[in-house]
Formats: C-alpha cells, structure tokens, sequence
C-alpha cells in the first residue's frame, strides 16, 4: 500500500540486523551446520524451480480469511509480497544460511509486527510452507537420500521460525520497555514539582504568602497526570481489545466525534468542511476503536489548524491503491508537519505540544491497526493531512480466522 511515510518506516525498520551469535547458537543445536546443509545441495537447482508455485500457493492460502485477506492487500505495491516470497524460498535453498538471508529473515519478522500481523498467522504459514516443502522432496529426492533430506529440511524451517520469533519477542519486548520507561520518566517530573511545592506550603505553613501560587502548581501538576493516566488507560484499553467487526457508517461516526469535540472549536460559528457521501462511507471496523481513532486525528487537526485561518476538510472515497479500502482524509490549514518528525508523532511520548500526553497518535493507529487499516500524516502545501484506510464491508470473504479476533 503506497503510503506516506510508510517507505521511510520501511526501510528504518529494515536497517535492523539479527542477533547473528544467539542465531549461531540456534543452528548449532538444530546441527543445521555445513555438513546437513551440504545434503541438500544437489537439489537446489531443482527447488529453486518451485518458488513462484509456492509463493502463489501460500497467498491463495492466506487470500481464503477475512483477515489474512485485509494483511496481503497491504503490500506497498502490487505483487510485491508474492516476489518477496519468491525470493526467501529461492534464498532459502541457496544462501547455505548465510549473514545476508539470516537478516532477511529477520528483517520480515520485524516487518510483520510492525504491520501487526498476528505472529499465529506467521507461524501457521511456516507450517503450510513445511508441507509444501517436504511434498517437494518426496516428488524430486531419491528415496534413498529422502530422510536425510527430509531432517535437514526440516531443522532448515524450524531455524526460521525460530529467527521470526526471535524478531518478534524482540520487537514486542522493546516496545513495551520504551512505553513503561516513558511512564516512569514523565511521572518523574510532575511528581518532583507537586513534592517541592507541597514542602515549600509546609515549611511555611503559617506565613506562606505564596501558598496560593504553589498549590496552583500542584493543581496543574496534578491535572497532567490525570491526562496521562487516562491516556495510558485508553492505550492499554485499546491494546487488550478483541476486535468485533460490524459494518459502521463513518459520517455518523465522524458527525458524533465532532460534536464531541465542538469545546475545542476555535470560535462558536466554525464548521468544518464534509465531503462523506453516504452511500459509500460504511466501513467494516469496530466501533471501540473507529471512535479514538477519530477522535485522536479530529483533535489533532484542530489543535495544528492556523487560528487566523482556521480550515478543517473531511472527505472519504474508495480508494484507488488499496483495493478494498475507504480512504479518509482530515486535512487541516496551519504550518505543516516537518516530515522529519512525523514518524515520531506516532511513537508514544513525542508530542510537541508542551501540555500533550504523547499518546494521541499512538492511540489512533493502535486503533487504525485494530481495524486492519492504518493512518498516516503526510505535509501539505498548506498544512498538514491525515489518511486513514479502512476497510470497506465485504472488502474480505465472509470466512472469519480466530472467530471473534
Ligand atoms: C513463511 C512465512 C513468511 C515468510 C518467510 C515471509 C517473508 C517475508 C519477506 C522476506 C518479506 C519482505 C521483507 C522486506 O521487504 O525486506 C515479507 C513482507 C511481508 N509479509 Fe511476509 N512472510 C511470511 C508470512 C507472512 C504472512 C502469513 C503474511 C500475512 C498474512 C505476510 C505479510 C507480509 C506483508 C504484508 C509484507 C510486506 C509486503 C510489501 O509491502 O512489500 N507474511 N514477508
């Protein structure tokens, strides 16, 4: 799916390499080493032959869930996914496990928690890969050098799964470290100046001229924390939710969201501009999350907007990249977001507003991701933009994987 940013993300995470000594430690167990590779070279030439039958086997397997579906027409161009399948089975019969392939291995593990691909969908594709592959050896291996291969072929697939979990524990792991160590550090000050003031009251309990001004501290202190525990709350809220799907209308979303939020208008007669036509603006999605996500954005939108000129645009259509995507778009007038930066944004903690909790856009693509679509913000000539993808009401088969999920 061409999005904005989404190339820059995209090749960040790609810089990532494997833990290569814990991997050596991995194939030494497996006794994955030179000499069991070495059973399988004589085949390679011939395995080699399979690659696209097995890459396009694997996307019919996984184009048959609703979900899975949703995941596979995401890929940043068409028939991207299918040749980068194509190419890790071809690497995996040649490399002779090599520094390169180890990475790319692990480099599609990080890949796949970034696009929040559920790691059961990742673990049963290497189960229908092993299939594959053995039916492979049994119709190209002789039978008498069959079970060595078989073994081989076998520690082979089980190394790379072990390689996408590592990539996946690891991944997951140090977004949960980052998310507590922000925690700690953003109580650390407001809670250093609710302790200071407070002892400056008590010092000076009976002649305390200034007792109005710190407890006023105190108070602001108190209220950012209250901000933050509701954020994270709301995070965490969103995090533990089991998506359950219904068709929703976006502009009946949008128009309550906006009602919600009509306090934070810049003056009473200010309107926003909608362009959501009924007919084409339902979605598949869970209301739980549809509702923060746009919340989040709406607000941001509106806090970014150039109060001299205040302009907020709302528009939804098909999209013509994604098939089977709405796309929305909340654009707003005001200086435009540095791209540099954007990414960021959507990290929890980096806000730029000194008052912000950092977890707005952190929330709203938690719940775009909920959803199985996402959202992006890109600059614009004259301020900034959100896209959000969302997917359409039979954008996928009627058969749902992990029922409830
Ligand atoms: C045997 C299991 C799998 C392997 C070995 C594998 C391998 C890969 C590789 C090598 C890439 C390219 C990474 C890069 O650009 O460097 C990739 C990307 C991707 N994979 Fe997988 N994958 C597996 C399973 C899945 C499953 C089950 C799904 C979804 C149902 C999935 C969805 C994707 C998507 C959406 C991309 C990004 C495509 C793009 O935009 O180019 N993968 N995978």
């Amino acid at each position: 799916m061409p999005q904005p940013n989404a190339e820059s993300e995209r090749t960040r995470l790609l810089e990532s390499t494997a833990p290569l000594e814990r991997m050596a430690y991995f194939r030494s167990e497996l006794q994955l080493q030179d000499e069991a590779m070495a059973v399988l070279a004589p085949y390679s030439e011939v395995f080699v032959t399979y690659a696209k039958d097995y890459a396009d086997q694997l996307y019919a397997k996984f184009d048959r869930f609703a979900q899975t579906q949703l995941m596979l027409h995401r890929e940043s161009s068409p028939g991207r996914l299918r040749r980068s399948w194509e190419y890790w089975f071809r690497a995996l019969w040649t490399s002779g496990l090599d520094e390169r392939f180890i990475n790319m291995v692990w480099r599609s593990g990080v890949l796949h928690v970034s696009l929040g691909i559920d790691q059961r969908f990742i673990d049963l594709a290497y189960g229908y890969t092993r299939s594959y592959c053995r039916d492979m050896a049994e119709r190209e291996v002789p039978l008498p050098e069959l079970r060595k291969v078989l073994r081989t072929v076998d520690a082979l697939l089980d190394f790379c799964m072990l390689l996408a979990t590592d990539a996946f524990i690891s991944s997951t792991q140090r977004c949960d470290t980052e998310v507590m160590m922000g925690v700690a550090h953003q109580l650390r000050n407001p809670l250093t100046v609710i302790g200071g003031n407070a002892m400056r009251i008590r010092r000076n309990r009976d002649s305390c001229a200034d007792a109005h001004d710190h407890s006023q501290v105190i108070l602001e202190e108190a209220l950012r924390l209250e901000r933050l525990v509701k954020a994270v709350g709301s995070y965490v809220n969103i995090l533990n939710q089991k998506p359950e799907f219904q068709i929703c209308s976006v502009p009946q979303l949008m128009l309550e969201t906006l009602q919600e939020l009509r306090p934070e208008y810049p003056s009473p007669d200010f309107e926003p501009e909608l362009d959501l036509a009924e007919n084409n603006a339902l979605v598949r999605g869970d209301e739980r999350c549809l509702r923060p996500l746009f919340l989040q954005t709406l607000r941001n939108s509106l806090q970014a907007m150039d109060k001299a000129n205040p302009r907020l645009r709302i528009a939804s259509r098909p999209s013509t990249a994604t098939r089977g995507f709405l796309q929305i778009e909340i654009e707003n007038s005001g200086p435009a977001p540095d791209p540099d930066m954007i990414e960021a944004l959507f990290e929890p903690f980096h806000s730029i507003r000194p008052m912000g909790t950092g977890f707005g856009l952190p929330i709203a693509r938690l719940a775009a991701k909920k959803c199985m679509g996402s959202v992006t913000l890109t600059a614009t000539p004259h301020g900034g933009r959100y896209t959000i993808l969302l997917a359409l009401p039979g954008a996928a088969g009627e058969s749902v994987f992990f029922a409830g999920e």
